[in-house]
């Protein structure tokens, strides 16, 4: 028996349990195998779920996987559908839902994924009042950034800091430090020995690259106190991880890029969106409503609800916190690789937000896919096939790291 929002059910499925409208009365009966006609009832009886039996195995499989099909399409409808690279994204998140399904995994209905809108409330800052640019200048009139943060970004911008000065400034964060020894030895990073102390770990992943990811990390801790009523943090920052531990591997495929720069840039792809939230809480909360009930990729409803976009405030942010030129540009165009300097790093966290998107997507994910060119990806010389073991070995990583960072 399985859980149905009604419009996912396909004709020749079985009630498993009689149906009632609203006044108590007995709409459909159990046992029924429902046809088009009973299927239109139901929503026009307003039924948002019912239980359904399927009797035959093989069955079973190809209703899943029609229903798969069709609940993923939804959030595949910005997108070009003859791209190589969206259809092999279609294909894998097709299957993972399907598996999902067959485990038992309850598809939200479709008037939760709609979402409705909320009373209209104020903003520190209005839509027609402030652009990127003001309400940056209030941010960081807000509260400084990590101190540690700075020292760090010291020792990389003087090119000599040796493992020893770079373990001293980390060492004086005892959270920092904790953090940075568990992710150096979580599977993401393989290293052949288990590393014990900072300096160790500068030894075996580098000098820039260790400082990168403990700047990206003492990042994080800036936007922690973050109110969780209208957000949910915890959502967001496994979106981030996501993106970050995608762009790491995918890296790792491509030829000239670094995997650390990769992994930072993509912890913080998205800070604009939290500089966002935590200025114009309720304007944030309006673009994601209007993105989930048009159905169109985040990016586009900031563009059409705001005027501009959290990678416009990203490059504020960034550039006033003085973050490394490379990441802060990837950072920027990863929404719109064409205009970076450091392109196949843009491209790659491109391809990291899509994949990050599409897998929430089977998890229940309330947001379109965001899409790409295949032109750009193609860029990469990642063979589209690599997609697979990409996704396989994110999946096995992402809880095990969260569990690491935050
Ligand atoms: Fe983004
Ligand atoms: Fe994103």
């Amino acid at each position: 028996m399985k859980k149905m929002c009604s419009e996912y059910i396909i004709p020749g499925m079985m009630l498993a349990k009689d149906v009632t409208g609203l006044d108590g009365s007995v709409l459909l009966e159990k046992g029924k195998v429902l046809d088009d006609k009973d299927i239109k009832l139901l929503i026009d009886a307003g039924i948002d779920y019912v239980y359904v039996t399927i009797k035959e195995k093989e069955e079973e499989e190809r209703f899943l996987l029609n229903i798969a099909e069709d609940y993923v399409s939804k959030f595949f409808m910005y997108v070009n559908p003859d791209s190589k690279f969206v259809s092999e994204l279609f294909k894998i998140v097709v299957e993972l839902v399907f598996d999902g399904l067959k485990k038992g995994l309850e598809l939200p209905c479709e008037d939760i994924l709609r979402a409705k809108h909320v009373e209209r409330m104020k903003d520190l800052f209005f839509k027609d009042m402030g652009g990127p640019e003001d309400i940056v200048k209030h941010e960081l009139s807000l509260a400084s950034f990590p101190d540690v943060y700075f020292r760090l970004k010291k020792l990389l911008d003087s090119g000599s800091a040796s493992a020893k000065d770079i373990a001293e400034v980390v060492s004086s964060d005892v959270a920092l430090a904790t953090k940075l020894l568990k992710l150096v030895n979580s599977p993401l990073f393989a290293l052949a020995k288990k590393v014990t102390s900072i300096e160790q770990a500068v030894a075996l992943v580098g000098e820039e690259e260790l400082t990168e990811v403990a700047l990206g990390l003492s990042a994080i801790r800036y936007f922690k106190d973050i109110p969780s009523e209208l957000m949910d943090m915890k959502t967001f920052w496994k979106h981030s991880l996501s993106c970050g531990i995608f762009s790491k591997i995918i890296a790792s495929y491509v030829k000239d890029v670094n995997e650390e720069t990769m992994f930072t840039a993509g912890l913080l792809h998205d800070v604009g969106k939290l500089i966002l939230f935590k200025n114009m809480p309720y304007s944030t909360v309006e673009t994601l409503i209007f993105a989930r009930e048009n159905m169109v990729p985040m990016v586009e409803a900031e563009e059409i609800v705001l005027g501009f976009t959290h990678t416009d405030l990203s490059n504020l942010i960034m550039e006033s916190w003085e973050f490394p030129d490379e990441i802060r540009d990837i950072v920027t165009h990863h929404h719109s690789p064409r205009g970076a300097n450091f392109k196949k790093g843009a491209i790659i966290l491109q391809v990291a937000d899509n994949l990050a998107n599409a897998i929430e997507v089977s998890r229940g994910g309330k947001y379109v896919v965001p899409g790409m060119n295949d032109e750009d990806f193609d860029e990469l010389n990642l063979p589209i096939n690599a997609l697979r073991p990409i996704v396989e070995k994110h999946n096995q990583l992402l809880d095990t790291i969260l569990a690491t960072i935050l």
